[in-house]
């Protein structure tokens, strides 16, 4: 199709739906290709970043193109960069796919533009956003009065969630944090375990909390315990906050909750407790596994992941706070070209750092609405019990080991062959990981658990079958049997 754009500084181009449609057409065609693809096309090449970097430099172009072509152009260059990983044989990081419902959603999202940051620019994402929130409480059985936001992943909604806590330490210290700012104030201890999550820290960084000023109490078994953070609590007068763990990325374990709202609630100056539950919060969704956050509802903050289990495409994640005056207060801002819409019950802007933000509701909301609270029970067992599968073939397997127990999702594990201990070890297991991504068959990734390198899989992707997992298995076994013999 020629393009009937003018020439620089002419007339705008038309905006002529014909236009969309060709580019909509070839990216629709594109994409079906490619999730057509998704169960059997590796899951990684491994570019290195000197080739990918090669087919995607150029100079900025002097003359535009058709819109359909440039997107035709794009995928073409690309296309060996792009990794499978919402396919169902990515087991890297803790990535999860997208549904169908949740990819249409997306789509229209991007094709209507709203801007989610006030009911006043969009009554239509903020009350979908609302829904998408209630919903998601009523999936985990979280309070429905709580406050919330959707994020752009779990590292914001820890942001989020920590500058609640941040703002409700300060003020029962007798400042405001958000206005004032924390130089010359008595510190607010942050208390946690070795087993924090980095994302934490960052959000800890950003909110000059400090990355490195948290306090990590010893979690051998994986989890907290209970009696260290009654001393640790002990030793501090003036207010605190407490982040908890449901679940380690690695591992998968779960902090006792309910033991540590107990002792949160008898801290005489008051503690805050943020949960950390960027995919452990799924567990919520199946009765069979809810006992592992058994206390949850007693936390003051929740953060947590829409692109991993709940399956919508990224960026998406989602903070729940229980003191919306603190959560306000943390994020307040004062434009008056913004000024709210007095009727409306809540803009997202207060709510978060962001204000202009994307439509992100709309794919929660479609992927919610269609897989309804049965669905998510289904995909999260589903998965629960793939992890369970795979993780009892590596106990059984010769010169594998399962490095830690798997209660959820995610399985640690590490090629272990007799004789081969400490620097040679780590070294085989760093090896097997590149080989396996090299593979193509199935995508693992890489860790250092308890001193020592190890491999992790986890189990998050809605279309994930046991033949999945199977291939999984073969491809591990037969890296296993070239390296270790
Ligand atoms: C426990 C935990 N918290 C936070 C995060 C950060 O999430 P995101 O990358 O979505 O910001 C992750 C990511 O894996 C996680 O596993």
């Amino acid at each position: 199709m020629s393009d009937p754009r003018p020439s620089a500084a002419g007339a705008a181009p038309s905006a002529s739906v014909d236009r969309y449609a060709a580019a909509l057409d070839r990216a629709h065609a594109i994409a079906l290709d490619y999730l057509a693809s998704l169960p059997t096309r590796p899951v990684s090449r491994r570019l290195d970043p000197p080739a990918m970097t090669a087919r995607l430099d150029a100079p900025l172009p002097e003359t535009g193109c058709a819109p359909e072509d440039a997107i035709a152009e794009w995928f073409r260059r690309a296309e060996p960069g792009i990794v499978a990983s919402p396919g169902p044989r990515f087991f890297g990081f803790v990535n999860g796919g997208v549904t169908p419902a949740a990819l249409a959603g997306d789509w229209l999202a991007a094709a209507i533009d709203q801007n989610a940051f006030s009911w006043l620019n969009s009554p239509a994402a903020v009350s979908t956003e609302d829904v998408v929130l209630r919903w998601l409480k009523e999936l985990f059985g979280l309070p429905a009065e709580w406050a919330g936001a959707l994020t752009s992943g779990a590292t914001m909604a820890n942001l989020v969630g920590l500058a609640a806590a941040r703002q409700w330490a300060a003020e029962r210290l007798g400042f405001d944090a958000a206005r004032d700012g924390l130089a010359g104030q008595p510190p607010i201890p942050v208390i946690s375990t070795t087993e924090i999550h980095a994302s934490a820290r960052k959000a800890l960084a950003t909110l000059g909390l400090g990355r490195a000023r948290v306090i990590t109490l010893p979690a051998p078994a994986g989890g907290a315990e209970p009696l260290a953070l009654a001393e640790e609590l002990a030793r501090h007068e003036g207010p605190a906050i407490v982040i908890a763990n449901a679940a380690e990325v690695n591992s998968g374990a779960f902090d006792p909750i309910a033991a540590i709202a107990d002792l949160c609630a008898t801290h005489p100056a008051g503690a805050w407790l943020h949960v950390d539950a960027a995919f452990g919060l799924f567990a919520a969704a199946s009765p069979r596994l809810r006992g592992l956050l058994s206390g949850i509802e007693r936390a003051d903050s929740v953060a947590a992941d829409g692109h991993k289990w709940l399956n919508v495409p990224y960026d998406s994640g989602f903070a729940f706070v229980r003191d919306a005056a603190a959560l306000r207060a943390a994020f307040t801002v004062d434009a008056a070209y913004l000024a709210p819409d007095s009727d409306a019950p809540w803009d997202p802007f207060t709510h978060l750092p962001e204000m202009s933000r994307r439509f992100r509701a709309l794919a929660a909301w479609c992927a919610l609405r269609a897989e309804g609270r049965a669905g998510y029970r289904a995909i999260v067992e589903r998965c629960v019990d793939n992890a369970a599968a795979f993780a009892g073939w590596v106990a059984a397997e010769p010169n594998l080991t399962l490095v830690a127990p798997a209660p959820l999702n995610i399985v640690c594990f590490r090629l272990d062959p007799e004789g081969v201990v400490g620097a040679e070890r780590d070294a085989l297991n760093r090896e097997a990981v590149v080989a396996l991504q090299r593979d193509g068959r199935a995508f693992v990734s890489g860790t250092t658990w308890r001193g020592g390198a190890a491999i992790r899989a986890a189990f998050d992707n809605w279309s994930t079958t046991p033949d999945d997992v199977a291939i999984l298995q073969d491809a591990v076994r037969d890296v296993t049997r070239r390296l270790a013999g």
